[in-house]
């Protein structure tokens, strides 16, 4: 009975188990698309290969030796078959086989170290010669730089160099070298973009640095890798790798504001808004703009570049509406074909002001100081706001 029970309970944890055997998931380190994850990947499969050839020289002698020296009907019961002690041979052969495997792990490890803590062409480098054959196809510039920080629970992504910040996804050029500046803003939180590069830990008050480079366009999937707190499992990011040509658009357009919800620019409706809002479109994306800037307090954690909206202690909301995601990656609007999915991104901004307390435990947008559990919107406000958002595209 016991023992039914047992199988059973095996053949259900089964799928359990072989659900971690997809090689090209979407967040599969299995499946590298970049310099760093492929060399990771590569000393991985290298150390797998002699540790498999290990297990099956040792099984394999030790299988051999209880089947050559198992007990016989004629073996005589009453004496001690011959014994013997230590072999100096085979003893000094199994340190010497045992030291040149190690080695052989050991170099390659040190060097991928050393290799993917270096950022190639930055000024600071100090073994970057060592790898001139390594690195030689990569631009002569400097690397593009991005600040990467961990809150509870999203990451924002702010590049100095060109005066952008982004919250969950961000954007880098093919082929391009990028050195990243971690940090946690609260707790420690870690960076891990598996088919790009390995994981880094974000700690507050101290800056870590990783580098990566991805010579694939796409659309990659990233994840906190460290325990953060209640909503940890969702705290998510992503990353699009862009051709040259695409990210220097990109760049433009995330370095302009996005249009103001009644076609003036911003300043415009700001003063309309304040002195005569009567003048102003009866639209639920102007109503949805002077909520987000009025009664829903939206504005005391969230910035929109160009905008009046200035708040550090949320994602930046400039274009959010291009973002395939929301909540840090947990709410996603993508069609099958890559595209935006616009009814369901809708839906998703309305169900995340809504009842972000239920799609995300603990987040500070609703448990926060001054957050939207104290703030008293209707069902018709919160979609008049999801509306507003929509429209940073
Ligand atoms: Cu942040 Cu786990």
């Amino acid at each position: 009975m016991f023992r039914r029970n047992y199988q059973r309970i095996a053949l259900l944890l089964l799928p359990l188990l072989l659900a971690g055997c997809n090689f090209n998931a979407r967040q599969s380190f299995m499946d590298p698309k970049g310099i760093i994850a492929q060399k990771q990947y590569d000393l991985f499969m290298l150390t797998v290969w002699v540790t498999a050839a290990i297990f099956l020289v040792v099984g394999g002698a030790l299988f051999w030796t209880v089947w050559r020296y198992r007990e016989r009907k004629t073996d005589d019961k009453d004496t001690l078959p011959s014994q013997s002690h230590g072999n100096p041979m085979i003893e000094i052969g199994l340190i010497g086989v045992s030291v040149a495997l190690l080695v052989v792990i050991a170099v390659p490890t040190l060097r991928e170290i050393w290799f993917t803590h270096d950022v190639p062409d930055d000024p600071e480098s100090r073994l970057g010669t060592w790898f001139d054959g390594e690195t030689a196809e990569n631009t002569d510039d400097e690397p593009l730089i991005i600040e990467a920080r961990g809150w509870q629970w999203w990451f924002s992504f702010e590049y100095p160099q060109l005066g952008i910040t982004t919250g969950n996804e961000f954007a880098i050029p093919e082929g391009k070298t990028v050195k990243i500046e971690l940090r946690g803003e609260d707790v420690i939180h870690s960076f891990w973009l598996p088919k790009i590069a390995g994981k880094v830990d974000m700690i507050p008050g101290r800056n870590n640095y990783m580098w990566i480079r991805s010579d694939e366009p796409g659309y990659y999937y990233g994840q906190c890798a460290e325990f953060c707190g209640e909503s940890h499992a969702y705290m998510q990011f992503r990353a699009k790798v862009l051709p040259e040509e695409d990210f220097e658009k990109w760049v433009a357009q995330r370095r302009t504001a996005p249009p103001a919800p009644a076609g003036e620019d911003w300043t415009d409706f700001m003063t309309l808004s304040a002195n005569n809002p009567e003048a102003l479109p009866d639209n639920d994306a102007v109503k949805g703009a002077r909520l987000f800037f009025g009664k829903g307090t939206c504005i005391q954690c969230h910035a929109i570049d160009g905008t009046m909206a200035a708040g550090k202690l949320g994602p930046n909301l400039t274009y959010v509406a291009d973002n395939h995601s929301l909540a840090a990656g947990w709410m996603e609007h993508d069609n099958p074909d890559g595209s935006i999915n616009r009814e369901k991104q809708l839906s998703n901004l309305y169900e995340w002001v809504r009842r972000s307390e239920d799609i995300k435990p603990g987040n500070l947008m609703y448990y926060g100081t001054g957050g939207l559990e104290n703030v008293d919107l209707s069902d018709e406000e919160v979609h008049q706001i999801a509306v507003f958002l929509q429209t940073l595209q």
